[in-house]
């Protein structure tokens, strides 16, 4: 079977026929504006579990569900705090998760048998679109846990979606080409479900952003309380072995800012020039340097608030094992 085979250009007919085999049960991996994600119908418990066969995911791990507007919140959510309102408007479409209290429509299939559940409206016109096309036949919103096999790195092309996922998918399942996912990391998870809210996962929306924009101050996360298997320490791993720093050497791989010279016979896989380029490379650039076949990968992070915060997070867990 041909890595390729399941990639479709996205041609405007090709949207409605992917949420209509969503709807039938397939899978349709599709590109947001942080990583790729794989995804089914919410409401379809089977189409649900091919997700965990597909990632080879524990099943008690929550997936975020993607809805088309802000009208679909309450579809899935109840007792929603006012500042959950408040982050939502300020923020969505974009890359931030709200962990809300859950309505009866959010199976413990969705939730791993949590009495929250994660929503996000992405900021992508292709995921836009397939969301509306799917709720033009009745669909209320996509299941969708970022397109990789668990604890590897998420995918921000559709090829690398083929890379680690084709040899799983059956042949009614698709994966929509839109493109590099233009933040690159995956979207900051807010839980909303306590009287004060918590960033479980820092992500591309910063504390700092909300607090510019709303005035609501983001708690760190004391312990996860809920589970979210972004926080499990080693997650987000490339093959190679990941260290923190740039003192590559020989045959190893390197990704630091530009301006970080490469030291001789050293692979450099990436030198971006701010934080913004360094989230949209940073996946893209491991996976470059596990296809090379290299041992050893060194990254330099870094430094400072804002999103470097996200990137220093996932180079953290890269790093562990
Ligand atoms: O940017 C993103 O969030 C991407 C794109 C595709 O939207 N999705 C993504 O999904 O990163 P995933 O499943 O790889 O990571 C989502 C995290 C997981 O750690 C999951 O456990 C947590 O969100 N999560 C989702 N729903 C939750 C819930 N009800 N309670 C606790 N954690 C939840
Ligand atoms: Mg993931």
């Amino acid at each position: 079977m041909s890595q390729g085979q399941f990639i479709s250009n996205c041609a405007a007919d090709t949207l409605s026929s992917a949420a209509e085999s969503m709807k039938n049960g397939a899978l349709v991996a599709f590109p947001t504006e942080t990583v790729y994600g794989l995804g089914a119908d919410a409401s379809n418990e089977k189409a649900v579990a091919r997700i965990y066969e597909v990632k080879g995911r524990p099943q008690d791990h929550p997936l975020i569900l993607h809805i088309a507007s802000m009208n679909d919140i309450t579809y899935w959510a109840e007792d929603i705090n006012d500042y959950a309102i408040a982050l939502a408007r300020a923020f969505w479409p974009g890359p931030m998760t709200l962990l809300l209290k859950r309505s009866d429509k959010a199976k413990d299939f969705i939730t791993g048998n949590q009495e929250i559940v994660g929503l996000r409206i992405p900021a992508h016109s292709l995921a836009l679109n397939l969301l509306a096309e799917f709720k033009k036949i009745g669909g209320n919103g996509i299941a969708a846990p970022s397109a990789n096999r668990y604890g590897a790195v998420s995918p921000t092309t559709a090829q690398a979606v083929s890379a680690e996922l084709a040899e799983y998918l059956q042949p009614e399942d698709q994966i929509l080409d839109g493109g590099s996912s233009l933040v690159g990391v995956e979207s900051t998870i807010i839980d909303c479900s306590k009287e004060n809210p918590s960033i479980l996962r820092p992500g591309a929306v910063t504390a700092e952003m909300v607090e510019q924009s709303t005035g609501i101050i983001l708690l760190e996360a004391q312990e996860p309380i809920v589970r979210a298997s972004g926080s499990n320490k080693q997650h987000y791993s490339p093959k190679a072995r990941v260290l923190i720093g740039k003192d590559a050497q020989l045959g190893d791989g390197l990704i630091a800012m530009d301006g970080v010279l490469t030291p001789d016979g050293v692979n450099r896989l990436a030198s971006p020039k701010n934080n913004e380029e360094y989230a949209r490379i940073l996946y893209s650039a491991l996976r470059q340097g596990d296809d090379a076949g290299l041992g050893r990968i060194y990254i330099d992070p870094p430094e400072g608030l804002g999103l470097a915060v996200a990137i220093r997070d996932r180079i953290t867990r890269a790093s562990s094992s």
